[in-house]
């Protein structure tokens, strides 16, 4: 059996099916039994907890051959690090005391600084952790840019005409879809081979600027004149408050833009078959921007 927490995710739900459609016992995770439901009905066990239930997951993750393990992203919390840091304890302390001997993690590109990358300190933290408990061996997976961040652009394209954000438009960032994310975690998964602790990172097919990506959702919606213009903090904090999202996370994101701007924050690996992920961002522009554009349900 393998447990899948975030299994309603965007990486998650990814891990499940796959798992699911190789005819393997499946536990998928999430805090509604009701989101989970599709997945029962494929043949999962439900198993609805919150990420800070240590008890709860350690009789989730008790019997396990393999867990996926992810820190749920919580936009709105005034301390997110700390957030982080306290999921990361609830994991570590769940898969040891359930003796778990696999795990594959969503990190990202950046774990391997300790400081001034924002969000990515706290993925850094769980490498370091998950490392710490005698027995356990851990894949963690460091993802690069989510394709998937673009779709906030979506509401700054219809309100104002243009995409805009802290990232200068022609700095390089490995963009991948989290669908190849799910894929590599699945097959990770599958064959179990890890030993000690790993790290991989998954660069998407190739590097991508924001000027070229607002170029390739400008031909797709019909808008090629769509220009990109980046943001000074200020004003990205600002404009991400006004969506809800918390003053600490908003200065985190900049943060961590400002470490890939200045390349503190890059890939290590050169790019091989091994990191480097099928899905463009023009078939994620075609499959899922274009109908969140178009206000259409992806799929539908
Ligand atoms: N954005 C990027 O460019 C980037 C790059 C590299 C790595 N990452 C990392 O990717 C991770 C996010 O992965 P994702 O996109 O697959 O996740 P996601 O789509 O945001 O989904 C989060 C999952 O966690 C579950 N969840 C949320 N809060 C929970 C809680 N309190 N207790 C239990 N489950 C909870 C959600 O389920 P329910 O809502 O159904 O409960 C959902 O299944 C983050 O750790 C982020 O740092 C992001």
């Amino acid at each position: 059996m393998y447990a899948i927490l975030g299994a309603t995710g965007n990486t998650g739900s990814v891990v499940a099916r796959r798992l699911l459609d190789k005819g393997k016992k499946v536990r998928v995770m999430g805090r509604d039994n009701k989101k989970l439901a599709p997945f029962v009905s494929q043949g999962a066990d439900a198993f609805a907890a919150d990420v800070l239930d240590t008890d709860a997951l350690s009789r989730a993750f008790a019997g396990a051959e393999g867990v996926y393990a992810l820190i749920p992203p919580a936009m709105t919390l005034p301390d997110f690090r700390a957030y982080q840091d306290q999921v990361t304890e609830s994991i570590a302390n769940a898969l040891e005391k359930a003796g778990v001997t696999h795990v594959v993690t969503l990190s990202s590109f950046g774990a391997d600084k300790a400081d001034k990358t924002g969000p990515v300190v706290g993925l850094h933290n769980m490498e370091k952790r998950l490392g710490q408990i005698k027995g356990l061996n851990a894949l963690h997976l460091r993802a690069g840019y989510f394709m998937e961040n673009t779709l906030a652009q979506i509401g700054i394209i219809q309100s104002f005409g243009m995409m805009a954000g802290p990232v200068p438009a022609d700095v390089l960032l490995p963009m991948i879809a989290t669908r190849d994310i799910g894929v590599a975690a699945s097959e990770a998964l599958l064959r179990l081979d890890f030993e000690g602790q790993k790290t991989q990172e998954l660069l998407g097919p190739r590097d991508v600027t924001y000027a070229e990506a607002t170029r390739i959702i400008g031909r797709a919606i019909g808008k090629p004149a769509v220009a990109y213009i980046q943001l000074p903090d200020e004003q990205v904090i600002q404009a991400m408050t006004g969506m809800g999202i918390s003053r600490n996370m908003a200065q985190l994101i900049c943060e961590m833009s400002a470490a890939i701007n200045s390349g503190y924050m890059k890939p290590l690996e050169p790019r091989s078959t091994a990191n480097t992920t099928p899905t463009s961002f023009e078939t994620f522009v075609e499959d899922q921007f274009l109908p969140a554009f178009k206000g259409q349900a992806v799929g539908a």
